[in-house]
């Protein structure tokens, strides 16, 4: 471990992490993979907490995907219960922690009890001035991106835009994250060197750091390493390093 004096001046405003690898801990441990997910929900607080300490901006979890759909009934309807019992019994930490909660992804699909519970703490958590946690639930990038056509398109149709309005910035309002800022690191634990239909559009400039380690052995010392290399890049952005 390295010199943390690196991340306090150069953190990231944004982290988003694909919290992969639940289902290899547990097997890997002859255990089944709903343990792997329920130990995976320690990761998560740890990795809020480190997150809202240090004052970042936002942090923005991948939970579920929407091909994450294909997977048997019995270990979604366990993550669903899993998310359900997380949302309620986290609520009065992140009420205390002074965060604002936000999901992203699309509500088909979730059981009533996630919506309730979403909704209740996004109400709750409203006018909280701290960082911002988002769950991307029920969550694809290329939907999202089709989603957004889709509604600039109608605005066009109905002249309120014109084709020449669109650009960047307009396209990016009309994403689930509009008003958030782009993540500056991507991290994705359990090795795999993709990115799985997460944040397409966002991530174009994310610096990525890729651990081996699956999503429940993932502690602070992780992340801080993660924040230590994001810290050293040189984010050029298609320029020169400054001299
Ligand atoms: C990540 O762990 C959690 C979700 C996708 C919900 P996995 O369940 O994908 O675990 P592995 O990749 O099979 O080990
Ligand atoms: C990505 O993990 C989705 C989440 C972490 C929620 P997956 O396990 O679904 O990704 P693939 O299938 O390995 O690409
Ligand atoms: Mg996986």
């Amino acid at each position: 471990m390295s010199d943390p004096s690196a991340e306090a001046e150069n953190l990231p405003r944004h982290v988003a992490i694909i919290m992969d690898g639940n289902g290899r801990w547990a097997q890997r441990r002859g255990l089944p993979r709903i343990e792997g997910h329920r130990r995976g929900v320690r990761s998560v607080r740890e990795a809020v907490e480190t997150c809202a300490d240090l004052g970042l901006e936002q942090l923005t979890l991948y939970c579920l995907s929407s091909e994450n759909w294909k997977r048997p009934e019995s270990e979604l309807r366990r993550l669903l219960n899993l998310l359900e019992q997380f949302l309620v019994e986290e609520r009065a930490t992140i009420m205390r922690q002074g965060l604002r909660f936000a999901t992203i992804g699309r509500r088909e699909g979730l059981t009533d009890g996630v919506l309730r519970e979403i909704d209740r703490t996004v109400e709750l958590t409203r006018d909280n001035s701290k960082m911002r946690l988002c769950l991307a639930l029920n969550y694809g990038a290329r939907s999202e991106i089709a989603d957004a056509a889709r509604a600039i398109a109608r605005r066009v149709a109905a002249g309120e835009l014109s084709p020449d309005d669109v650009d960047e910035e307009l396209f990016a309002d009309h994403l689930y994250t509009s008003g958030m800022p782009d993540p500056d690191l991507l991290i994705r634990t359990a090795g795999e060197m993709r990115i799985s239909n997460y944040l397409l559009w966002q991530i174009s400039y994310s610096e990525i750091w890729v651990t081996e380690k699956c999503w429940p052995e993932f502690r602070e010392p992780d992340l801080k390493d993660a924040l230590h290399a994001y810290a050293a890049r040189d984010r050029r952005f298609g320029g020169l390093s400054p001299q």
